[in-house]
């Protein structure tokens, strides 16, 4: 299951890096006053201008090309006009591109104006805790050792990772094997092989990780209404350690 060639970790690597290149490019012109919908268009355009597609359109009939989230707002928010970013706001922009056949798929939750100091801790544990599963990642481990280092990280801090989404293999397909659960117990779980590349992607509540569906049939929000957030790089696995293949560098 999911063992790449090197060729194939290669055109991966180039999705992965214009994958970022978007999102980081997208996250820059995030302004209080935008529509999720004007966010969109500008990650299509870049989309357009790299020469690739988008690998969430349409997928399992996602209407967006482009995931924001906004506040208790976990994954999956779909763009629209009426949807208006103010100051204070977190935003997860996530984005997933096919080039050449391969996927990339990464995300991060940026802040808008001045959203405090709780919220900013969410975002920085987040984050670190997604570098943290990162580190975990070697040929042998389990998907249970990434999701104790996460899942262990982040309740030290008192939030909480969610349970019904995971992380997940990449390549010709968006979702492959195996499912990367944020949670779990070291020893426990798939066992990892080098070159398998999978996508990891906490997704961290300030309060419970209790989540509902908004009737739009998609965007997933918190149960209690306190904020989320979420980052998500893919990687291949390597014999001492793992490759960020969503990187600029
Ligand atoms: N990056 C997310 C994931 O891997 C979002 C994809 S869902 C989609 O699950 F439907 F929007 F494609
Ligand atoms: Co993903």
């Amino acid at each position: 299951m999911g063992i790449k060639t090197l060729e194939e970790i290669e055109k991966i690597k180039a999705a992965g890096k214009i994958c970022k290149k978007i999102l980081l490019e997208t996250a820059a012109i995030l302004k209080a006053g935008m529509t999720t919908f004007e966010i969109a268009e500008f990650a299509e355009f870049l989309m357009e201008k790299e020469g690739v597609k988008s690998a969430f359109y349409g997928y399992r009939g996602y209407p967006g090309l482009i995931c924001i989230s906004i506040n208790e707002e976990v994954v999956h928010g779909i763009p629209s006009k009426t949807k208006i970013i103010r100051s204070g706001d977190i935003v997860s922009l996530d984005i997933g591109i096919i080039k050449d056949g391969y996927i990339g798929d990464c995300a991060i939750t940026c802040s808008v104006g001045n959203v405090g100091a709780e919220k900013q801790r969410l975002i920085n544990v987040t984050r670190d805790s997604l570098k943290i599963g990162i580190s975990s990642v070697y040929a042998g481990c389990k998907t249970g050792d990434i999701g104790w280092a996460i899942q262990s990280y982040v309740e030290k801090f008192g939030f909480s990772v969610v349970r019904d989404f995971a992380g997940h293999g990449v390549g010709r397909n968006l979702h492959e094997p195996p499912e990367v659960p944020n949670f779990g117990y070291p020893g426990k779980g798939y066992q990892l092989p080098e070159n398998m590349v999978i996508a990891i992607e906490p997704m961290v509540n300030m309060g419970s990780f209790d989540l509902r569906i908004l009737p739009d049939g998609w965007t997933v929000v918190t149960a209690d209404g306190l904020p989320s957030a979420h980052f998500e790089d893919t990687i291949v696995v390597k014999k001492n350690g793992c490759e960020i293949l969503t990187s600029t560098e």
